[in-house]
């Protein structure tokens, strides 16, 4: 029987687990109510996975810890005790089979010895379309998993938790390596659980998306709870403020550069269904921030300056001169230079080392017999902005996956610069990114553009917007809504306007 009408999915309290010298987590409580989308949030190192780990019977908890699921007492716990009680968790590698079918993977831990498995299989796969349609998406069952992209494979991973009828499900940073556009669905399949009566923890760096999909946020710190909010009325300063431990940045750094020349001027930009007569310029040495929700048309917008769409209507000039990219080839040639919100999977490629990912093989390929960057300048190049993004790294020669979030996103940085832009374009650059170590990232960004270059700085956090813009423009529905010094308004008031 399951207790469905119990109140609390998870109560815990008294969490403490030490590693050798390391007190992960100290005495952390935790309630979550059936049904509810409940955020653990805090930065790396924190203790979140430590947190899952016990609650789903990986790890053994230090004496005193006491946890009840359900409205049970939990004594002894396993991975397979947590599952019959109807825990899941979907972890960031996942833990899939990638030579099976979708449906094998659904329905893995349904197989039992004994039954021919063909006949199994049948049964297995209508009970999967039926999480599927409860989950509101579709996949083909019979694909080979490996055919899937990484954010279809998270689904799978979902319906397979599901199959086993799961009521509290940990998803433990799910959106780490996802694009906007699939985060958005992830959200929205999340939701559905909730509706459906299931209890989701859901782990993430990301301030945006805690406030948009949580009703409360258990905000830990240093393996210390740090307290229990309602996401209503709650800001992104204040959730990264309770994260770190100290105010972040709060001085206003918007200069004033209406007599410097234009670097970039967009007229009536509009590309059917993404957005519609868009109008700005961005001063030389300007960083203009373009903020909004998700789904706002912010990297659609970003596509098509980069040449990766096409618009319908209205002109992109740069540095006085008329600029109709057909590709990024195109664009780099023109000057324009492009990090996207995907830098996992589209900017970097992972396991190559980092020297080659800082003039990769990818923007060789663009630029072909452009040849901006002979192969000989190669090596000084790495090293130069190495030294200057005080990336922290072993050798050149190490895979860029062995750097942090942070240092990831330098070396971006780094390969784009290397093609001399005039305008560079930065989409949610702090994506994946330590609340702690973004300042880092913004101090390089205000150099570059005190160097002249001007900035293009696409993000749905706000405060990052807020401090490091010189301007603020805020997009909803396809179209620039209203312009923002943040000299004349606050934080508070510009969250209001794009939350509103
Ligand atoms: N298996 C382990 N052995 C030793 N130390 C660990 C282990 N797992 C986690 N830790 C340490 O415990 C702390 C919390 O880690 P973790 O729970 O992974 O944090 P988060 O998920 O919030 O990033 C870190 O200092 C980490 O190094
Ligand atoms: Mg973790």
């Amino acid at each position: 029987m399951h207790p469905k009408d119990e109140k609390y999915a998870l109560r815990m309290k008294n969490v403490s687990k030490r590693f050798g010298g390391v007190q992960a987590l100290d005495k952390v409580a935790m309630e979550v109510k059936a049904g509810e989308v409940h955020c653990l949030a805090g930065e790396n190192g924190c203790g979140k996975s430590t947190l899952i780990k016990i609650v789903t019977g990986v790890y053994e908890p230090d004496d005193g810890t006491e946890i009840e699921v359900f409205g049970e007492r939990i004594s002894s716990n396993s991975p397979t005790k947590a599952r019959a009680k109807g825990i899941a968790v979907i972890w960031q590698d996942l833990a899939l089979f990638p030579h099976m079918s979708v449906a094998e993977n659904i329905g893995i831990d349904e197989l039992v010895g004994g039954r021919p498995r063909v006949a199994q299989f049948k049964s297995i796969k209508t009970r999967a379309q039926g999480v599927m349609d409860r989950l509101g998406v579709s996949l083909d069952l019979d694909a080979p998993l490996s055919s899937l992209p990484i954010a279809q494979r998270q689904v799978v991973a979902i319906a397979r938790s599901l199959m086993s009828d799961a009521r509290l499900v940990f998803m433990d940073e799910p959106t780490a390596s996802l694009t906007q556009s699939e985060t958005d669905a992830l959200l929205a399949i999340v939701r559905n659980l909730s509706a459906d009566g299931v209890a989701v923890v859901f782990v993430s760096h990301r301030l945006a998306e805690v406030l948009d999909i949580a009703e409360r946020v258990t905000v830990v710190r240093d393996g210390k709870l740090v307290g229990v909010y309602p996401t209503e009325g709650m800001s992104q300063s204040r959730l990264g403020e309770l994260m770190t431990g100290h105010m972040l940045e709060s001085e206003v750094r918007a200069r004033d550069k209406t007599g410097s020349d234009i670097m970039l001027r967009v007229t009536g930009l509009s590309r059917q269904d993404q957005f519609e007569n868009v109008s700005f310029d961005i001063k030389r040495g300007e960083i203009v921030g373009i903020t909004g929700l998700i789904g706002s048309g912010r990297t659609e917008l970003a596509h098509a300056l980069i040449g990766m769409t096409r618009t319908d209507q209205g002109t992109i000039e740069l540095d006085r001169e008329v600029v109709r990219p057909r590709n990024i080839r195109e664009a780099i040639a023109k000057g324009i230079a492009y990090v996207s919100e995907d830098r996992l999977t589209l900017g970097l490629v992972q396991p190559q080392p980092i020297a080659d990912n800082t003039v990769t093989s990818v923007l060789d390929k663009i630029l072909g017999s452009v040849g901006l960057i002979s192969s000989q300048k190669k090596n000084d190049l790495v090293d130069g902005w190495i030294e200057r993004f005080s990336v922290k790294i072993g050798e050149t020669s190490d895979a860029v996956s062995t750097l942090s979030g942070g240092n990831q996103q330098r070396v971006v940085l780094a390969k784009w610069l290397a093609t001399n832009p005039k305008l560079l374009i930065l989409d949610s650059p702090t994506v994946g990114v330590d609340v702690g170590a973004r300042a880092g990232i913004f101090h390089i960004v205000r150099e570059l553009a005190d160097e002249g270059l001007a900035i293009l700085l696409i993000t749905d956090e706000i405060t990052e917007a807020f401090y490091n813009a010189d301007r603020i423009f805020h997009m909803a529905d396809g179209r620039l809504q209203a312009e923002y010094d943040p000299h004349q308004t606050s934080v508070q008031q510009l969250e209001e306007r794009v939350y509103a």
